[in-house]
C-alpha cells in the first residue's frame, strides 16, 4: 500500500521536474520595460561591453529568458542583446534581481524574465497602440503560453523625457495612463509594477520627472530611488555595481508586495552570511 504511494510520488515528481525543463511549465514571469538603464549598459565603455559578469549576475537554471524569436532559453547577460539591438547591451538588473528572489525562495518556481527595454526612448514611445507597447503586450502573452504567472513589470524610463519641460510635466499623467494601460490589456488590474526615480540626467527637467516617479501613488506600484547608484565614466549609466544594488532593491521592493515582511532586515542577510560561510570554508 505504502510502496504503490512513494512509486506514484516519485511518477509524479519526475513527471513535473521533466515537464519544467522540457515543455516549459509553469513559471513566474517578470517583464523588463523602459530605457538604456533597464536594458542595461553595466560595463559598457566607449560602445564596447567589458565581459565581466559580477557574481550576482550569473546564470541559474531556474532563470529563463524569452528570446526576442519568443522561445525560451537559460538567462545571461546582457540580456537584452536581442532585443535593444541597436546599442551595445550590458549589464543590467534582471538577472540580480532574479538571483536575489530565488534566494528568498518564495515558492515562485522557475523565474521566466521578459526583456522589453530598448535604449532613448521617451515615454510617449511607449504609449498604448505604439510599437514598444504592442511588442511588450505580445511578448508578455507569449511568455504565458507554456504556463505562468506574470508576477511584475520593472520599469526605469524617464531620462528622455527630461530634455523639454512639455513632456515633463505631461510625465506623471502619461506614466500613470501606461500603468493603467498595460494592467488592463494583461487583464491583471493589481499586476505589482516596480519602478525606479532617475537620479539624474542630461535634461533641464530631471527634477520633474524624478518628483512624477516618486509622487505616484496607485495600488501595488512602488518606487525605488537611484540616487546614490555609481555610474559608468560617461556619468549616464549605471555601473555593473550601481546595477547589482538596484537588482536587490527592486526585488526587495517586490518581496513587500509579495510577502509584506520586513525582508530588507535580518533575513537575507542571514542567508547571504551563510552562504558566503560556506563558500569561504
Ligand atoms: C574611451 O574613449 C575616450 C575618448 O576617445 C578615451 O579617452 C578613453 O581612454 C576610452 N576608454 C576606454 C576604456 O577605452
Ligand atoms: C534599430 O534601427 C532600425 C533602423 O534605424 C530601426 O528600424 C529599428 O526599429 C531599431 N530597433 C530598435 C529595437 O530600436
Ligand atoms: C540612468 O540612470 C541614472 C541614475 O538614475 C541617471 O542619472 C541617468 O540619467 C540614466 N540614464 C539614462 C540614459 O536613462
Amino acid at each position: 500500500m505504502y510502496s504503490i504511494f512513494w512509486l506514484m510520488l516519485l511518477a509524479y515528481s519526475t513527471l513535473v521536474s521533466t515537464e519544467k525543463f522540457t515543455n516549459e511549465g509553469t513559471k513566474s514571469i517578470f517583464i523588463l520595460a523602459g530605457q538604456s538603464n533597464m536594458s542595461g549598459r553595466g560595463g559598457v565603455v566607449n560602445g564596447t561591453w567589458d565581459g565581466f559578469v559580477p557574481p550576482e549576475c550569473h546564470p541559474n537554471p531556474m532563470i529563463r529568458r524569452l528570446r526576442s524569436d519568443l522561445t525560451w532559453e537559460e538567462a545571461r547577460e546582457p540580456l537584452h542583446k536581442d532585443v535593444d539591438v541597436n546599442r551595445t547591451c550590458g549589464i543590467g538588473p534582471g538577472m540580480a534581481f532574479s538571483n536575489w528572489v530565488l534566494q528568498r525562495d518564495l515558492g515562485l518556481g522557475v523565474v521566466g524574465l521578459v526583456p522589453c527595454a530598448v535604449g532613448g526612448t521617451d515615454i510617449s514611445r511607449w504609449s498604448r497602440g505604439g510599437r514598444l507597447y504592442n511588442q511588450l503586450l505580445h511578448r508578455a502573452r507569449a511568455a504565458m503560453h507554456g504556463g505562468g504567472l506574470i508576477r511584475a513589470i520593472l520599469w526605469y524610463q524617464g531620462e528622455s523625457d527630461t530634455e523639454n519641460l512639455g513632456d515633463a510635466k505631461l510625465y506623471k499623467g502619461r506614466l500613470e495612463k501606461f500603468f493603467a494601460d498595460v494592467r488592463s490589456d494583461l487583464k491583471s488590474p493589481m499586476l505589482p509594477v516596480i519602478q525606479v526615480a532617475l537620479a539624474s540626467g542630461q535634461g533641464s527637467y530631471v527634477d520633474i520627472v524624478r518628483k512624477a516617479q516618486l509622487e505616484i501613488e496607485l495600488p501595488n506600484v512602488r518606487c525605488v530611488d537611484a540616487k546614490g547608484l555609481p555610474l559608468e565614466p560617461d556619468g549616464l549609466h549605471l555601473s555593473a555595481a550601481g546595477q547589482v544594488q538596484l537588482g536587490r532593491m527592486l526585488a526587495d521592493a517586490f518581496l513587500q508586495i509579495m510577502a509584506p515582511l520586513p525582508v530588507s532586515s535580518s533575513a537575507p542577510k542571514r542567508a547571504r552570511n551563510f552562504f558566503s560561510g560556506l563558500f569561504r570554508i
